[in-house]
C-alpha cells in the first residue's frame, strides 16, 4: 500500500517540478520588462523529486566495475572528493543522479587542497576531531577555494551538491566577531549561484533556524534523524512552501540503527534472509524490527503515514558509517556493492571510528540544539 502510494506520489512530483514554465514567463518578461528572466526561468540543471527513495555511501565507494549498482533508487550521496569521475559516469549510465558531499565549512589537512587556506580562515579545532578545523565563512579566501571544490564536482559530472557543515554558527569555532546565521545564509547563497551556474543543484543539511531564509536558494534537503533529534515538523514548510510552478522541494531523511544479520547477500547486494534482519536503536528501546522501522518512518501498524506533512519525507535507514547497508520505509533491506578507500578518513583510521568517521554529518550540533546527550556508537 505504501508503495502505490510513493509511486503516485512521486508522479505527481514529477510532473509538477518539470511543468514547462518558459513560455509563461517569456510573454510575462516581455509585458514587464522588470522581470528579471535568469530569476525565474525553469531551472537548467536537474534537481530532486518531491518523493524518491536515496542512498548515501559516505564511507566507501559505490563499486561500479561490474556495470551494476543496487538499490535502484536513481539518487545516490557520495564523496565529492574520493568517487572518481569514472564511477560518477558509470552511475549516470545505470540511471543514478549523483549528490557530490563535501565540507564547505572545515578544512581537513588531508585534503588536496588544504594549502589553499589562509592561517586566517581557520578557527578553532573540531573537539575530537584531529585534523579538522573550522572555516571562517565570511572570508573571500574561503569562498575561493569552496568554488574550486565546486568545479571538481561539475567536471565529476555531479548532478548535485551537498555543502556540509555550513551550520557553522551553531559551534564553538573561535572567530571574532562569532558567526551568525545570516553569515550562513549569504555564503550559501553564494555557493549555490555558482553550483547552479555550473548546472548542479545544491542540497542543504539540518540548519533548521534558517531553512525558511535559505528556501529559495536551495534546491532540496536533507535530514538527520529528525524523528530521533529534531521533530520533522520543521520541514513541512520546506516541503509545502508555494513556488512558481511547484509546491516546496524535497527532503531527504536519514535514521540510524544498528543491525544484526547472519544470513547471507547476493553478489549483488540483495538481503537472502531480509526477514532476519534485526534492527535496534538505543533511543527506543522497546522498539525492533518492523516496529522500530514504522516508528522511524513515521508510519502506524497498517503502514500508513500517521502524519501529513511526513508524507512527503523520504527516509532511508542506515547504520552510522553511511556504508552500503540500507532499508527503506517499504521494509526492503538491500547492500550496495562499495570499495574501501584508502585515507579516506585522514588520520581517523575507519576501523576505529567505524560510525564515528562522518563528524561532518554534524551530529553533535543536532544533539546540542536538542539538549540531549551524544550517543557514540
Ligand atoms: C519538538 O516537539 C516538541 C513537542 O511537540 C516541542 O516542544 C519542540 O519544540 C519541538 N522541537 C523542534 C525543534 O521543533
Ligand atoms: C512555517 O511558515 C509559517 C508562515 O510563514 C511560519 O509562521 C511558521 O513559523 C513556519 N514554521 C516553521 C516550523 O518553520
Ligand atoms: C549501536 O550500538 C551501540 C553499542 O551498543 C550504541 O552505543 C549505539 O548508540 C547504537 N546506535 C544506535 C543508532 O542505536
Amino acid at each position: 500500500m505504501f508503495a502505490h502510494m510513493s509511486l503516485t506520489t512521486a508522479l505527481i512530483g514529477a510532473v509538477v517540478t518539470s511543468l514547462p514554465t518558459n513560455d509563461l514567463l517569456l510573454s510575462s518578461s516581455i509585458a514587464t520588462s522588470r522581470i528579471s528572466p535568469s530569476s525565474r526561468r525553469a531551472p537548467t540543471y536537474w534537481t530532486p523529486p518531491m518523493k524518491s527513495n536515496i542512498q548515501f555511501i559516505l564511507t566507501g565507494i559505490p563499486d561500479v566495475e561490474d556495470n551494476y549498482i543496487r538499490p535502484n533508487t536513481g539518487i545516490y550521496e557520495i564523496d565529492m572528493f574520493w568517487t572518481p569521475a569514472e564511477t560518477v559516469t558509470t552511475m549516470k549510465q545505470l540511471g543514478q543522479r549523483t549528490i557530490c558531499y563535501f565540507s564547505a565549512a572545515t578544512a581537513e589537512t588531508w585534503r588536496s587542497d588544504y594549502k589553499d587556506f589562509d592561517k586566517k580562515d581557520l578557527g578553532l579545532e573540531l573537539p575530537d576531531w584531529p585534523g579538522e578545523r573550522y572555516l571562517d565563512i565570511r572570508r573571500d579566501n574561503v569562498l575561493k577555494v569552496i568554488k574550486k571544490r565546486i568545479d571538481v564536482a561539475a567536471n565529476k559530472g555531479c548532478d548535485a551538491i551537498e555543502p556540509d557543515n555550513v551550520d557553522v554558527y551553531s559551534n564553538d569555532n573561535g572567530f571574532t566577531p562569532p558567526i551568525v546565521p545570516s553569515d550562513t545564509i549569504s555564503y550559501l547563497s553564494k555557493i549555490s549561484a555558482y553550483a547552479r551556474s555550473k548546472g548542479m543543484s545544491v542540497g542543504i543539511k539540518n540548519c533548521i533556524e534558517i531553512l525558511g531564509d535559505i528556501f529559495d536558494d536551495v534546491d532540496f534537503a536533507i535530514s538527520e534523524e529528525c524523528v530521533q533529534y529534531l521533530n520533522c515538523t520543521v520541514y513541512s514548510n520546506f516541503t509545502t512552501a508555494p513556488r512558481p510552478n511547484a509546491i516546496g522541494k524535497p527532503v531527504f531523511e536519514v535514521e540510524y540503527v544498528n543491525y544484526t544479520y547472519n544470513g547471507g547477500w547476493s553478489d549483488d547486494g540483495v538481503a537472502l534472509k531480509p526477514s532476519s534482519i534485526r534492527t535496534s536503536n538505543v533511543n527506543f528501546p522497546g522498539l525492533t524490527n518492523d516496529k522500530l522501522r514504522r516508528k522511524l518512518c513515521n508510519l502506524d501498524e497498517e503502514g500508513v503515514t500517521l502524519d501529513k506533512p511526513y508524507l512527503k519525507i523520504n527516509t532511508v535507514i542506515k547504520t552510522l558509517a553511511l556504508d552500503g547497508f540500507a532499508m527503506y520505509c517499504d521494509g526492503s533491506v538491500e547492500r550496495t556493492v562499495t570499495k574501501d578507500v584508502e585515507g579516506q578518513n585522514g588520520p581517523r583510521d575507519v576501523d576505529e571510528h567505524v560510525g564515528k568517521n562522518r563528524r561532518s554529518w554534524a551530529r553533535e550540533v543536532v544533539w546540542r540544539k536538542m539538549g540531549g546527550r551524544p550517543v557514540d556508537p
